[in-house]
């Protein structure tokens, strides 16, 4: 039977046989990129070049890539839903079209030399056709071309065939690849468009050939793209026969460490099998998070937040099976052992992962404690007023004061006799959202396209910042460890072992405003690794040894590896000031700073 490693590997080999350059999948942290919190799909990386920009490696191009989706963090547990995932991929910037992309599709997935999946049982969807963009008859043609059945094919509307990753950006129409998983059909009219569970989508050809812009409107873009995603785990469950990812050779590791821990047996019952799927599911996702080159640590913002609500709810379901304190590390560890050949950063990072790990177990068992203690007193005043229901601000307060998750007050009022008003809670929570939220609106109203000049100059900004604290700190170890840049300001963490004097920052921002007054033009050029590493260029050399780069050289002052954009001079820059510098977490220091 096929393993992922092979799915993996098979994948990559066959777009290599049709010409595609294999490429290093990015970071799980997207970069300079306020409107996102992580790497999503296969294609987010790669947003400039599918709006124009030449990319260094060429047209075609293949790769796998990490993604977190936590939008359905909720539904963890059930057989499918999974917050990491790898989405194997392959693009053409304005090189081949839908005839290549679908027949290419075509033989991969039926081809015996490759996965040789029976045609009889795929099924496949286009796009139906409305006022932006007409009917995708081509599509349809190509897949018949193939030898699929007329009755194969179904055409559906926006919703179920167009993508786009952002309100504004790239999209277009899509076909999408389904097997028929031998349910019955769950109506006459049953099609890859009901979620019943019959038919599975594997694979989807994404036709970019627009730019939605801010205003909603569609135009068509300069080349037309290719942008094509196969979830891997959902793919090697078909492969393998399974009916749920979590029986797939990913899980078999980590599922049979949960069960040596906590001496359950996985499918015991519905209880078990949804905790035993939650850690699985919850710690892969934290160790990757983890071991991202770019240090994310638990927090109550942004990525650190959901890594923190992560691994607080797989250590929940791991105490419902009773494992011992700190279980959670050895299942970060079967991962750490299961992927570090293809992501060798995982056991790079090891130390930093399992520490971090232990930290925030450590954290949450002592907030555990004191919600308790909490609890007895609730306990004791309900029980003084003869009440029998916690009311929701209660359970709010628990919650959001404590840390007290409303699932656990749920079990203990339930041990006690008492019920909870969950409604009431959800009211309080909602509305508290509703408040803390009209910040964080702003950074989910642009689109990922939406990269605007502001960006550019705060980018560029950042660059000068790297390259004059590695001159005032006269620390070689100094090296990036994270940017990120909201329409506002720029974020940049970086190692280096103390904090930085005031003294020191007066004269990395007169370094920089220096740089900004010589006004110089911003230079990119392309070149291979090694070569732009002999020239001195510092950046995250996160690519392939003998892959080509783009090197931005300002003046005398910087030059750095990156992928831009790019202010045109660093005249445009105006002002720089650092507005704070602070720890980020053990020997990485963070800096804040905005453009005037
Ligand atoms: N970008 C497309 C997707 O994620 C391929 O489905």
């Amino acid at each position: 039977m096929i393993q992922s490693n092979e799915l993996r590997e098979k994948f990559l080999a066959f777009f290599a046989s049709k010409e595609h350059t294999v490429i290093q999948g990015a970071s799980l942290i997207p970069e300079n990129d306020p409107s996102v919190l992580f790497t999503t799909a296969g294609m987010h990386p790669l947003v400039p070049y599918l709006l124009g920009q030449p990319h260094p490696e060429g047209t075609r191009l293949t790769d796998v890539q990490k993604c977190v989706r936590t939008g359905d963090i909720d539904e963890v547990g059930d057989a499918s839903h999974l917050t990491f995932f790898e989405m194997l991929g392959n693009w053409s910037l304005g090189d081949y079209f839908k005839k290549e992309a679908i027949s290419w599709s075509w033989e991969f997935l039926t081809s015996p030399k490759w996965l040789g999946l029976d045609p009889d049982k795929l099924f496949f969807t286009v796009f139906a056709g409305d006022e932006d963009s007409p009917r995708d008859h081509e599509a349809a043609r190509h897949w018949m071309a193939c030898g699929v059945k007329e009755d194969h094919i179904f055409f559906l509307p926006k919703k179920n065939n167009w993508w786009w990753a952002g309100n504004t950006g790239p999209c277009g129409p899509d076909t999408e690849m389904f097997i028929d998983t031998g349910k019955p059909k769950c109506c006459d009219e049953c099609s890859p468009a009901c979620d019943c569970g019959k038919y599975l989508e594997i694979w989807n050809d994404v036709f970019m050939q627009y730019n939605r812009t801010a205003d909603g409107k569609l135009e068509p873009l300069q080349k037309k793209n290719v942008d094509t995603g196969m979830g891997l785990e959902r793919t090697i469950g078909v492969l393998q026969g399974v009916k749920s990812v979590y029986d797939t050779d990913l899980f078999t590791a980590a599922k049979a460490k949960i069960a040596a821990l906590s001496g359950r047996v996985y499918g015991q019952d519905e209880d078990t099998t949804k905790a035993f799927r939650v850690i699985a599911d919850h710690i892969r996702t934290a160790t990757f998070i983890l071991g991202d080159p770019k240090a994310v640590t638990p927090s109550n913002v942004d990525q650190g937040y959901v890594l923190r609500r992560l691994i607080r709810r797989a250590i929940r379901f791991a105490n419902r099976l009773e494992m011992p304190e700190q279980a959670i590390l050895a299942v970060a560890e079967v991962y750490i052992e299961q992927y570090k050949n293809v992501y060798p950063e995982l056991a790079a990072h090891r130390a930093f992962i399992l520490e971090q790990l232990k930290l925030e177990d450590e954290r949450f068992t002592r907030t555990l404690k004191q919600g308790l203690k909490e609890f007895e007193k609730v306990d004791a005043r309900l029980k003084a007023q003869g009440e029998t229901v916690i009311d929701g601000v209660t359970t709010f307060h628990l919650y959001d004061t404590f840390g007290f998750p409303p699932e656990i007050t749920k079990e203990m009022a339930k041990e006690k006799g008492y019920e909870v008003d969950m409604a009431g809670f959800e009211a309080c929570f909602k509305e508290h959202q509703a408040k803390s939220s009209q910040g964080s609106e702003q950074r989910f109203k642009g689109g990922l396209a939406e990269q605007t000049v502001e960006t550019a100059r705060l980018h560029t900004a950042t660059h000068l910042l790297h390259a004059a604290l590695r001159k005032v700190l006269n620390d070689p170890d100094v090296a990036q460890k994270g940017s990120n840049i909201t329409s506002e300001r720029l974020r940049f963490d970086f190692t280096f072992g103390r904090k930085v004097t005031r003294e020191e920052l007066d004269e990395v921002e007169r370094l920089v405003n220096e740089a900004i007054q010589a006004d110089v033009p911003i230079v990119c050029e392309q070149m291979p690794l090694e070569e732009a590493k002999k020239s001195g260029a510092i950046g995250l050399f996160e690519s392939k040894y003998d892959s080509v780069v783009k090197v931005y050289t300002m003046g005398p002052f910087s030059k750095e590896i990156c992928g831009g954009p790019h202010a045109e001079h660093t005249g445009e820059l105006g002002r720089f000031r650092i507005v704070k510098e602070e720890s980020s977490s053990a020997g990485v220091r963070r800096i804040k700073a905005v453009l005037e």
